[in-house]
């Protein structure tokens, strides 16, 4: 089993979509061994998304990413990664598949609705990010 970090961003929860997204998570088959409502500081989200720091779009995101609060999963599933990629669908809601949660309920680039991780490694990585072991529901 594989591990992916899904973030229901801020655009989300203020649009009260989270249980539609929640069910579209669940209907897919991934396994939720953590879940968490909160509000990241520009610190943690900086941090978060630090890869990005030299990119234009870095200060905006760090700011709507702290800008209200958001919930974060560790999800289980075969092949997480991509699979929840694929879920999501690509970056700009306007690419994304049809179908998918971003294009389905994401109002632009930056406002879209959900993160996933890009790799096996950062899903194991960004997982132990915002939880402790204790917090993780075993694998089944
Ligand atoms: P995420 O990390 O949130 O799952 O998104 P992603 O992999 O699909 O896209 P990434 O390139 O990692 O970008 C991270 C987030 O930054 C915002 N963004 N805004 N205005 C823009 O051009 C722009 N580009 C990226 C989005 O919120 C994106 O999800
Ligand atoms: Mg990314």
């Amino acid at each position: 089993m594989e591990r992916t970090l899904a973030i229901l961003k801020p655009d989300c929860v203020a649009a009260k979509k989270m249980g539609k997204v929640l069910d579209r998570i669940e209907a897919a088959g991934f396994h939720i061994i953590g879940m968490k409502m909160t509000r990241l500081t520009p610190e943690v989200a900086g941090k978060f998304y630090e890869v990005h720091i030299e990119r234009g779009f870095y200060k905006d995101l760090v700011s709507f990413m702290s800008s209200g609060p958001v919930v974060v999963l560790a999800l289980e599933k075969e092949n997480a990664v991509a699979e929840f990629r694929k879920l999501i669908g690509a970056t700009d809601p306007a690419e994304a598949a049809a179908g998918t949660i971003r294009r389905d309920f994401a109002t632009s680039k930056q406002n879209n609705i959900v993160h996933g991780s890009d790799s096996p490694e950062n899903g194991r990585h960004e997982v132990a990010f915002y939880f402790s072991r204790q917090e993780l529901i075993e694998a089944r």
